[in-house]
């Protein structure tokens, strides 16, 4: 059977970066006291695989509570899981010891270690030990290069508006847990969640409570982000 405009052996000679937006701009953001600049993208792409190019409303939530809440960052190592371009880590690292952030997308991360450089070059140095790591959740032997390098854990892993996609909530869990079981009891999972679809609210604390965690919501933080309710979550191991 034939396609539409070609037969079946056709030869389309556009290799997959013609589709990739990576017109990004420079764009100011403001927290509280903070002021930071970065390369994002304005609009999404169509490429559901590309939602970290720009920043989504969890980040602006989780943001806008950390820079109000510096206490919770200072002096600590930090991981953020879902990254995208890196607004969040790289706010954190005005105040933490060290701060790794990830993502599983190569194309957002060229854009996130992109934004690393702006802000570790010589006028940005009140931005230190930030870097950048591949890790897909629910990846084992991604997770264990991280904490090979990482053997004492991290006080904090955050996540900004990284529940959208239903089968990936439980990986995103069993990558929490490994992390919070490093430092059983002193680490806490901090997690901006976007609230799109019920069945993922009741996923998310599911999915936490069926991994052995405690899931509370912090108090005075639920509000109307974009047009979406946010709020902000505290998880950790029981
Ligand atoms: C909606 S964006 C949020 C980006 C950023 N945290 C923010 O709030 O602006 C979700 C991010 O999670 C990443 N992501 C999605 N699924 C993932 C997975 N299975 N493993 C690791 N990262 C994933 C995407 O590449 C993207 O950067």
């Amino acid at each position: 059977m034939e396609r539409e405009g070609g037969g079946e052996d056709d030869i389309v000679c556009l290799d997959g970066s013609f589709f990739i937006n990576d017109d990004y701009q420079l764009t100011k953001f403001t927290f509280g006291s903070q002021v930071l600049e970065l390369f994002c993208l304005h609009s999404a792409s169509t490429d559901f695989d590309l939602t970290g190019q720009l920043v989504w409303p969890g980040a602006m939530l989780l943001n806008d509570y950390l820079s109000k809440n510096a206490e919770i960052l200072r002096g600590c190592s930090v991981i953020e899981l879902g990254s995208g371009v890196g607004v969040t880590g790289i706010l954190c690292s005005r105040f933490c010891h060290e701060v790794v952030l990830t993502d599983h997308n190569e194309e957002v991360l060229k854009i996130l270690n992109k934004n690393i450089e702006l802000h570790t070059s010589s006028e940005n140095r009140n931005c230190t030990g930030l870097v950048a790591k591949k890790l897909e959740w629910g990846s084992s032997t991604q997770i264990k290069q991280i904490l090979d390098e990482h053997s004492g854990g991290f006080d904090l892993v955050l996540g900004a508006d990284i529940c959208f996609q239903q089968s990936s909530i439980p990986l995103l869990f069993d990558t929490v847990a490994q992390l919070l079981h490093v430092r059983r009891g002193q680490c806490k999972f901090i997690l901006a969640y976007v609230s799109r679809a019920k069945i993922l609210d009741a996923m998310v604390t599911n999915e936490a409570i069926s991994h052995g965690m405690q899931i509370s919501e912090v108090v005075g933080t639920r509000t109307i982000v974009g047009n979406l309710e946010g709020v902000i979550y505290e998880i950790t191991l029981q």
